[in-house]
């Protein structure tokens, strides 16, 4: 069932009506500062949308995880301060409080197409628990409610499930809206030929969505992590290197059943990551005393062919290798410039998962190179494995 979205109602409905935005402002912070703002840029055209209609807008978030205290460490100002440089020209108050008398007198103060940060849902212990009495506290706030928190739709929380339901129009965001209608794709019916290029730490954080991607995929490029579980079920030396023994026997079926899956014939390895040892360039088995970190480049070469030749769809989930360290960037660098080629080239790309996401920055790929980047880590990974998001179910329907 198709959502409804911001842009299907008419633009008079928003005149002097009081929006509750429900962001994923969970975003890094260093030293105070906001590190990373796409979460926060990923949200500006839903809000000058509504703002520019004469909407007031009520923006909830939370940050990091303070267990239901109130943690200044954690406090969503800084990101409040962001979002005011992010709209010159456009008000941006703040409330320290989600709830309560405080938060009712800044809502009532708005004028139209002001906008008001609220201060962490999670200082409350309601907003986790989904508790019925903090939810009517946050709906209370607004008369309409839209979602432009993808990544934050796997929680059954209160502003992204329990809130929501006691409101008439509950409405998805424009990212949001793009980020079910490309997810969806690939999950159903993607383009072909379609590549998936996967990486990463774990494979159980990822199972239930590798297991429809590979069935739906033409091409499967694993690397990072995941791979060493594979090659090692195929009974391929890995050496040190970290494998998941419970998804031994699954990786064995899946590429006894599936000839498409392409495994790295060559590794970066190193005793460990932090020393000054050497790096060596493994082909074939790693040697007992080794850890692998990154694709090599022979690898890498087939990897970047694989996806520049696709054409049709090319999802990427999870780095190919220890990217955060130069010395075992490459292969994921060179996965992130080719997904931007490829977009050039005329397929359609689509990145999910946080990690990628900073690959892509860190290669200097731009999110307009990409044809569409996911906010969501987890998020994504739950809706492409076939789960029903409780924030994207409470939606109402077109
Ligand atoms: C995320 O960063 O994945 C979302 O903001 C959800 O955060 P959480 O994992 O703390 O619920």
């Amino acid at each position: 069932m198709v959502k409804a979205s911001i842009t299907d109602l008419p633009d008079e409905f928003y005149r002097g009506k009081t929006v509750l935005v429900r962001v994923d402002y969970n975003v890094p912070l260093r030293e105070g500062n906001v590190a990373d703002d796409y979460r926060i840029r990923v949200s500006i055209p839903t809000l000058n949308y509504l703002s520019s209609r004469a909407a007031k807008l009520v923006l909830a978030s939370h940050l990091g995880r303070p267990e239901g205290k109130r943690d200044m460490k954690m406090s969503l100002r800084p990101v409040a301060m962001r979002l005011q440089s992010l709209l010159p020209g456009r008000g941006v108050r703040w409330v320290g409080e989600c709830v309560g008398p405080e938060a009712n007198r800044a809502v009532k103060e708005l004028k139209n197409g002001e906008i008001l940060m609220l201060e962490n849902l999670r200082f409350h212990d309601g907003e986790e628990k989904n508790e019925e009495n903090f939810s009517s506290s946050l709906a209370s706030l607004a008369e309409i409610f839209v979602n432009e928190a993808f990544s934050a739709s796997h929680r059954k929380h209160a502003s992204v499930y329990g809130a929501p339901a006691l409101l008439q129009y509950r409405l998805a965001g424009i990212h949001m809206g793009r980020e079910l209608a490309y997810l969806t794709k690939v999950r159903e019916l993607p383009d072909r030929p379609f590549v998936l290029a996967v990486g990463g730490a774990k494979i159980r954080d990822k199972i239930d969505a590798l297991r429809r991607l590979i069935e739906k995929a033409d091409k499967v490029l694993v690397g990072g992590c995941v791979a060493y579980t594979f090659l090692a079920s195929k009974g391929i030396s890995v050496g040190r290197s970290p494998v998941e023994n419970e998804f031994v026997p699954w990786a064995s079926e899946a590429l006894r059943k599936e000839g498409k899956i392409i495994l790295p014939h060559d590794h970066l390895a190193a005793l460990d990551a932090e020393s000054v040892s050497q790096v060596s360039l493994i082909e074939g088995e790693i040697p007992q005393n080794l850890i692998g970190f990154d694709i090599g480049p022979s690898t890498s070469q087939t990897y970047i062919s694989t996806i520049l030749s696709a054409g049709g769809t090319v999802f990427w989930n999870g780095p190919m290798g220890l990217f955060e360290m130069r010395r075992f960037s490459y292969g994921t660098t060179g996965v992130a410039l080719a997904m931007a080629l490829a977009k050039f080239r005329g397929a359609t790309t689509i990145v999910g998962g946080g990690d990628s996401v900073s690959a892509l920055a860190k290669a200097g790929v731009m999110d307009s190179e990409i044809s569409h980047v996911s906010t969501g880590g987890g998020a994504a990974l739950e809706y492409i494995g076939g789960k029903t998001l409780p924030g994207v179910e409470v939606l109402s329907n077109r």
